[in-house]
């Protein structure tokens, strides 16, 4: 017996063929309020995965907003503001919700007041969120944006104080992200880059030969999903793999007068470190640039392990010796070194 109604799984059938398609920009494809609901049961919680992800690395990167205001760009259900609110209880004192659809709107704001009653709610984006300088929150967008759009958005982006932004995780997104984000927001001098990069300097991954290249993480998927029916026929009649959740990021700040805690010198794994007999190759990305190094275990075991099951935060500050990784440490750890 199915865990969905047969309308439930065409409706999201369409959505995610129109989000996959690239076509999703061209109309509001909010049908009903029911619509949204039904995104918010399931996608968006896998969106809200990648949030966790993302807003828990900032925390142990001992990093937080300093505005009371927080902008959902392009809100839909509302998933990352109620996150963003959850993970800093009691930082924000206002939030703007902004969409082209009336139906999102709706359903945000609804949810949203019944998370936090005491947050004041208002509409549109950050020229009309009272104050100015808010935290900018964008999330899933990008592919429904046209160039003309997205110019558009980076000048909101550009009046905020900080910025996060989360995308699936494709070649494209991420490199879309990098060009007309990260590097314009950069080249104004009044910003940094708080996260994933190590460093503000320019992006190591638009050099020509980098090009096959993606700045991409994984969140972890709570491991009850994979017990529960219900997922499990989403990711069977929708194709929708529940094991892998790759999610591209940028988090980035104006203005900001503290030097920022992570000290200089760490790089961060891009992706996932790959295993092959005895040693590990690792894409590491730096302010010394992108490579992918080898790290072996009989150099290193006790790195090499911490690496290779990707439990920690993905920064390392390594020792090298003729291009190899040789010993090095996580943010926090103790050096290990041949
Ligand atoms: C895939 S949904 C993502 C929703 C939410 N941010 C999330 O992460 O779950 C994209 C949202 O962007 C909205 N949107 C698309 N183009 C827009 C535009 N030009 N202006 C405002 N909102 C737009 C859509 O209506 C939709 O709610």
């Amino acid at each position: 017996m199915s865990e969905w109604l047969s309308s439930e799984l065409r409706t999201l059938t369409r959505l995610r063929d129109g989000f996959l398609s690239g076509n999703a920009g061209a109309a509001d494809y909010w049908q009903s309020a029911g619509d949204v609901e039904l995104y918010d049961r399931t996608f968006a919680q896998r969106i809200g995965w990648k949030w966790e992800a993302v807003l828990g690395e900032l925390s142990l990167r001992g990093w937080k907003p300093s505005s009371e205001l927080l902008v959902d760009w392009g809100c839909g259900s509302g998933i990352a503001s109620r996150t963003v609110l959850s993970h800093w209880p009691g930082l924000f004192r206002n939030v703007s919700l902004s969409d082209r659809s009336p139906l999102a709107l709706s359903y945000a704001s609804a949810r949203l007041r019944e998370l936090e009653p005491d947050v004041a709610q208002q509409f549109g984006g950050v020229e009309s969120a009272s104050g100015g300088g808010a935290l900018l929150l964008v999330s899933h967008v990008l592919t429904e944006l046209s160039k003309e759009q997205l110019a558009r958005l980076w000048k909101q982006a550009a009046a905020s104080s900080a910025l996060i932004w989360v995308e699936s995780a494709t070649h494209e997104n991420s490199r879309r992200f990098v060009e007309e984000i990260r590097e314009r927001l950069l080249a104004t001098g009044q910003w940094r880059v708080v996260a994933p990069c190590t460093h503000s300097g320019a992006c190591p991954m638009l050099q020509a030969d980098q090009a096959r290249h993606w700045c991409h993480h994984f969140a972890r998927v709570p491991s009850e999903v994979h017990q529960d029916g219900a997922w499990r026929e989403i990711s069977k009649k929708l194709g929708v793999d529940l094991r892998v959740l790759p999610y591209s990021y940028l988090v980035m700040e104006r203005n900001a007068q503290e030097p920022l805690a992570l000290e200089p010198g760490f790089s961060r794994v891009i992706g996932e470190p790959r295993e092959f007999k005895g040693y590990l190759k690792v894409l590491t990305c730096g302010e010394d640039g992108l490579a992918d190094k080898v790290l072996q275990k009989r150099n290193a075991p006790a790195l090499f392990k911490e690496v290779r099951v990707a439990e920690t935060l993905p920064l390392y500050k390594w020792e090298e010796k003729d291009g190899r990784i040789v010993g090095g440490h996580g943010v926090g750890g103790a050096p290990e070194a041949d």
